[in-house]
């Protein structure tokens, strides 16, 4: 593939912008700037740099998907249908989801093939948090042990976590972490039980009011900054 055409590609300008950045000495190639502007690379091998920034051989997608109950967050699962059937029409194939909500959970999801984003975003260094309005029955025992950080009865400890009551049986839930089930497990420590769990905001950035179960949207590019800058 010739360079000018990956980096136009990839958003560094138009084909005529980007032959003069390389031609200024702007690109490497496998640590050597190139100024030819006629250079073909490898695009599937071949590390190329725009400045200091890696320029991905694929084009990176963002979405936000809004998970309806009755799907897996596999992305393959011999027996139950998983969310990447929504997503038959996105050319990529490489596409995950930034965690996973359970099969019944609904909400919103990250979807990408940005590795390095997935990485951190899931990281416990990063800490991001995650909103979810929580349906159950039961009354929760002592509410001050969400914000000290609960024990699970398998001995683990959870971060401490935010929970505001909304009405008998209707709470929001923030916590920062991704144990498994960590929403039920934390309910049923407080004599709860869930019956419906939905996230609604993940890293601060709520579920898009415009989407309906489903259906998804390409994130914006101040989402996309945000997101990286986390
Ligand atoms: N916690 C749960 O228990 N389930 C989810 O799907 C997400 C968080």
């Amino acid at each position: 593939m010739r360079l000018d055409k990956l980096l136009a590609h990839r958003g560094y300008g138009s084909r005529k912008e980007v032959k003069e950045f390389i031609r200024k000495g702007y690109v490497s190639v496998n640590g050597t700037i190139v100024f030819d502007d006629d250079t073909k690379i490898n695009e599937k091998e071949d590390e190329v740099y725009f400045l200091e920034e890696n320029v991905p051989y694929e084009e990176k997608v963002y979405l936000w998907f809004y998970k309806p109950k009755g799907y897996v967050c596999a992305n393959f699962d011999p027996t139950e249908p998983t969310i990447f059937e929504f997503f038959r029409k996105i050319p990529t194939k490489n596409l995950f989801s930034v965690g996973r909500l359970d099969k019944d959970t609904t909400g919103l999801l990250l979807i990408t093939n940005d590795g390095i984003l997935s990485h951190r975003l899931l990281s416990k260094k990063s800490a991001v948090p995650k909103t979810y309005e929580v349906t159950f029955t039961g009354t929760v025992r002592d509410e001050s042990l969400f914000s000290q950080g609960m024990t699970l009865e398998d001995g683990s400890v959870c971060l401490p976590a935010c929970f505001t009551l909304l009405s008998s049986g209707v709470a929001h839930l923030t916590i920062y972490e991704g144990k498994y089930h960590q929403v039920k497990r934390m309910m049923a420590m407080q004599g709860c039980s869930v019956i419906s769990l939905k996230r609604i905001s993940f890293a601060g950035i709520s579920l898009p009011q415009e989407l309906s179960e489903g259906e998804y949207r390409t994130l914006t590019s101040e989402e996309i900054r945000f997101l990286k800058a986390i």
